[in-house]
């Protein structure tokens, strides 16, 4: 599956849901992007001054970080895609990518969420710069203690959630990922769930238009 949609649609907190339910792969550019400029590797440099302006990483570097990410084990029982393709041209790659490995894509699902929800979920928004895990100081289940549920680390705010950066990823994702929505639509595979109401109420719309039922409880 790919999931699509604009900054903070909660993309990242669905996949890490539905990925555990299915037992297949979440695969997050962004999360993956922030692993390499943690560690200084030459992507992660490469990288680095994209983010932190919020404009996208070239084409060519994420497209080859994808690929080589799909040879690992764990998605071979099947992906969720988070933040990828976000252009054309990384969805032509893509489409290119799975025939020659003969994968089939379920479905392509959009996040649809208005603008004033999207700016407040992203201002809320902390994370956990240990193991990935995503809160929001907006939302009843945000830790007291500033400290992340699963590993303990101390929760931090992105960089690129600063008012600045998050109206330019906004610009971008309106200039470059949403042409990305025809694209799947003439193609039949664009699905689409309201992402503004609570988050069980979107995993369970996601999981129903999928096809599936959702017996995670
Ligand atoms: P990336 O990390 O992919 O950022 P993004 O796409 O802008 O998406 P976000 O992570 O901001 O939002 P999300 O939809 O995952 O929302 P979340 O679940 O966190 O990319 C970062 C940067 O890396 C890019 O700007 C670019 O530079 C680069 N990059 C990455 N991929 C690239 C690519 N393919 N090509 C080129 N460059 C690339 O939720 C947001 C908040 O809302 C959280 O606090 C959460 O707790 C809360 N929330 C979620 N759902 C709900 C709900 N239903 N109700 C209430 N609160 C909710």
């Amino acid at each position: 599956m790919i999931f699509l949609g604009p900054p903070g649609a909660g993309k990242g907190t669905q996949a890490v849901k539905l990925a555990s339910k299915y037992g297949i792969a979440h695969i997050s550019t962004g999360d993956m992007l922030r692993y390499h400029v943690k560690n200084g590797t030459d992507l992660g440099e490469k990288a680095k001054a994209y983010m932190d302006s919020g404009r996208l990483v070239p084409d060519d570097l994420i497209i080859e970080m994808v690929k080589e990410r799909l040879e690992e084990e764990d998605a071979k029982r099947g992906f969720i895609l988070d933040g990828f393709p976000r252009t054309v041209n990384q969805a032509e790659a893509l489409e290119v990518l799975l025939k020659s490995k003969d994968i089939t894509l379920d479905a392509v699902v959009l996040f649809d969420v208005d603008e004033e929800t999207l700016v407040r979920r992203l201002s809320g928004r902390r994370i956990c710069p240990n193991c990935n895990a995503i809160y929001n100081v907006h939302n009843s289940d945000y830790p007291e203690d500033g400290r992340c549920k699963r590993c303990g680390n101390g929760l931090i705010q992105r960089d690129d959630d600063r008012p600045e950066v998050v109206r330019r990823r906004l610009k971008v994702y309106e200039e470059e990922t949403a042409p990305l929505l025809d694209y799947y639509r003439n193609k039949g595979s664009l699905i689409s769930v309201d992402a503004s109401s609570e988050s069980d109420a979107v995993l369970y719309a996601i999981v129903s238009l999928y096809g599936g039922k959702d017996d995670s409880n």
